[in-house]
């Protein structure tokens, strides 16, 4: 099956419901509404399931506040495409409250993975994230000095990656690696220094994932987790030539996001896909790329994609 004809029907705006929600969308006064109730829906579901939305966000807004000034680095304007309305934020990923409530919702999207069990929060994502690992690990050889994860935000994804890596390199007597997160938002770097007690990750950078100012050929592993939906198509194919780019050759690459094929996504009600669309703007350009294609044109060999779990895949290939 193409790509393209494995793209949710509620995606597409060039006809049908896909059309209708874009109208809709497009009408502020429709729009905003539908934003407040997209939050609310969100914020009961997630402190229903054991999330303490609300005292999680006063708690990382306060400790992160201080530290916002020197999480930006001088000068950098982000990407116009960058600077959109993402998850019912106005001001997208770029405010406070996006990155205070950026790991409620990702662990709120690890329980949605498995609504049938009443799994913890912290099972859910370490669920999500072993069976990322788990595709990755078999394109590993040797040791790894540096990793590189881009899109971090907060940081969930990169400190599953530093305790696996970690854990790895422990088991075969390796130096553990270095870690550096970067993202486009100085909010969520800063809600990232909070998050990173441990001090598990080395480098949290603030630059475009296309244009990273690192050396060519600096790193062994490339991770990009849950970023590709929210670029469009152009920013994909930058973002994965800079990949090419910084990896050593041999050097791995492993991306996650929603998979195209997932019967759940296809049949997602009208009224779910309605709110998801409205908050995620190049959704429709994700599901219309064929990736494979993408990392081939930009370098990568042999890529493996696999569901890691019933919402997602993930794609491991070698520079
Ligand atoms: C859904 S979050 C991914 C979170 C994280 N990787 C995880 O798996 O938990 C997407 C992140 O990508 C970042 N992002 C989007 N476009 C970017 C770009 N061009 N360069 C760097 N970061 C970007 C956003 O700021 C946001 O923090």
């Amino acid at each position: 099956m193409s790509q393209a004809a494995a793209t949710p029907g509620w995606a597409d705006s060039s006809h049908g419901l896909g059309r209708l929600i874009e109208r809709l969308i497009g009408i502020g006064l429709l729009r905003r509404p539908l934003f407040f109730q997209a939050r609310q829906l969100i914020i009961r579901t997630a402190e229903r399931n054991g999330i303490p939305w609300r005292a999680r966000r006063r708690e990382l807004r306060e400790a992160a506040a201080p530290l916002l000034a020197t999480s930006a680095t001088p000068g950098l304007v982000p990407p116009a495409y960058y600077v959109a309305r993402f998850h019912a934020y106005e001001q997208g990923n770029l405010c406070w409250q996006a990155a205070a409530e950026a790991e409620q919702a990702t662990d709120a999207m690890a329980l949605r993975v498995w609504p049938e069990e009443s799994l913890s929060p912290v099972v859910a994502q370490a669920r999500l994230r072993d069976a990322i690992h788990r595709a990755v690990e078999p394109l590993l050889e040797g040791r790894l000095d540096r990793v590189l994860d881009l899109g971090c935000s907060v940081g969930v994804s990169t400190q599953a990656l530093a305790r696996w890596l970690n854990q790895r390199a422990d088991a075969r007597g390796d130096q553990r690696p270095e870690l550096i997160g970067l993202d486009l938002s100085p909010d969520m770097l800063a809600v990232a220094r909070v998050r990173d007690q441990d001090g598990l990750v080395e480098q949290w950078r603030h630059a475009a994932a296309e244009k990273t100012g690192l050396e060519t050929g600096c790193c062994d592993l490339i991770s990009l987790q849950f970023v590709c939906h929210e670029l469009p198509q152009a920013a994909t194919h930058a973002v994965l030539l800079e990949s090419a780019r910084l990896l050593r050759p041999g050097g791995a690459l492993v991306m996650v996001d929603q998979d195209p094929a997932s019967s759940v996504l296809q049949r997602l009600p009208a009224a779910v896909a309605t709110l998801l669309k409205s908050t995620e703007p190049y959704i429709e350009q994700y599901f219309g790329l064929d990736m494979p294609a993408a990392l081939e044109q930009a370098g990568f060999r042999n890529p493996r994609i696999s569901a890691c779990d019933p919402r997602h895949r993930v794609i491991a290939c070698l520079r």
